[in-house]
């Protein structure tokens, strides 16, 4: 698996959305997203999953694989703004995703059938359980309910893909 390749500067140039995760924080942009990790390991491994499951129509993309991101300090000021549930460190690491629409209450209960069969297929994609599969770590795209959360608690251990 590719590390990190690059080292990228961050400022709030052109971001949109801001979401402080617990493991991740995500920014949005007009046409791609960014998730940064305050570990290497834990981007690397959410970036392997993440592809892993994209390639099987179960996730958005991954664009490139895992960078080095320099954070400006207005952007980590900013970033404690937005109820960021961990300290934004100066130096982070991610990969940049395809975009989902995040659903609305009332459009998660209707899907849930397919939310419990996505969780089904991805279960049987890297042979563990998933945890989490709720509406904060679901979204629709090209009508499909994808996963979006990779991280280490929805997922845990990953056999297939680290042992
Ligand atoms: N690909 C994406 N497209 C649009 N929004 C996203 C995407 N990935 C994450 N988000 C937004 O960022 C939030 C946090 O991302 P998530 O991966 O769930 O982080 P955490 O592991 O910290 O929970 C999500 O609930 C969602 O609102
Ligand atoms: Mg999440």
């Amino acid at each position: 698996m590719e590390t990190a390749i690059a080292t990228i500067k961050l400022t709030l140039r052109k971001i949109q959305v801001f979401k402080g995760g617990s493991e991740a924080v995500f920014l949005g942009y007009e046409d791609y997203g960014l998730k940064l990790f305050r570990a290497r390991d834990l981007a690397v491994r959410a970036c392997a999953r993440q592809e892993e499951a994209a390639w099987h129509g179960l996730a958005p993309e991954v664009y490139g694989g895992v960078n080095v991101y320099h954070l400006s300090q207005n952007l980590i000021h900013q970033m404690q703004m937005e109820n960021c549930l961990f300290k934004p460190r100066p130096e982070m690491f991610g990969y940049e995703t395809e975009l989902v629409k995040m659903m609305e209450y009332g459009e998660y209960c209707y899907r849930e059938f397919e939310i419990e069969e996505l969780t089904m297929r991805l279960e049987d994609l890297f042979g563990q359980e998933i945890h989490d599969l709720r509406m904060p770590n679901v979204g629709v795209l090209n009508s499909k309910v994808v996963a979006i959360d990779f991280g280490e608690y929805t997922f845990h251990e990953c056999p297939n893909l680290y042992k």
